[in-house]
């Protein structure tokens, strides 16, 4: 297994085997059941190119008024609960007892990315953000912790993770594009991105 650093983000590639995807993708289907995707209405009344939904106590919503953590999917289902697998590799991989309350799922189709933003609503930034990434290819850009500043960017391949934390925590991050049905994991093709925080 092979660890990059991209500006104190640590790129763990290849992190999950085919299996193991298979595996987290077979896990997910009841939280899609109980919690379908959504296309998130944004402060300024566009929709996000991305759908997305959640796991665990808090998901992560937007509307008209801004972005922000929900305990209930818009349409006021409960979310499902983080599946095991997911929170065993949240462990493996932080050494952390404290775990995960929130596990988002990002669906990108073909044409969706994601602007440079800071994950910077949760209560304590000592808590890394793990990132999982599933299926097609995506660009994943990242900058410094100050908008504007120089970025690089890397392909992140299904079975990627990637740990944003230390002095990277609040580094500004997105995606830039999909390398659509550039895997064969999701039939449909499309990209799935998990990002596991610690909320409150
Ligand atoms: C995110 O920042 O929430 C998603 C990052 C990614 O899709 O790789
Ligand atoms: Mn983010």
């Amino acid at each position: 297994m092979n660890v990059l650093r991209l500006r104190g983000f640590e790129i763990h590639k290849a992190y999950l085997d085919p299996q193991a995807q298979r595996g987290l993708i077979e896990a997910l289907r009841p939280v899609l059941k109980a919690a379908p995707l959504f296309s998130p209405t944004v402060p300024g009344g566009g929709k996000m190119s991305v759908r997305m939904t959640s796991a665990g106590a808090f998901g992560w919503t937007a509307d008209e008024n801004g972005y922000r953590y929900a305990e209930n999917h818009p349409r006021g289902f409960d979310w499902p609960e983080i599946p095991d697998q997911i929170l065993t590799l949240w462990h493996d991989l932080t050494g952390l007892e404290r775990l995960p309350d929130c596990c988002l799922l990002n669906y990108y189709g073909q044409d969706a990315k994601m602007g440079l933003h800071q994950d910077k609503d949760e209560a304590d930034f000592s808590y890394p953000v793990v990132s999982i990434s599933l299926g097609d290819d995506g660009m994943f850009r990242v900058g410094g912790t100050t908008r504007g500043g120089k970025t690089d960017a890397l392909w992140l391949n299904s079975g990627d993770v990637v740990v944003m934390g230390g002095d990277a925590r609040l580094s500004y991050h997105g995606v830039d594009r999909i390398r659509f049905q550039s895997s064969r994991l999701l039939p449909k093709g499309g990209r799935i991105n998990l990002t596991l925080r610690v909320v409150t």
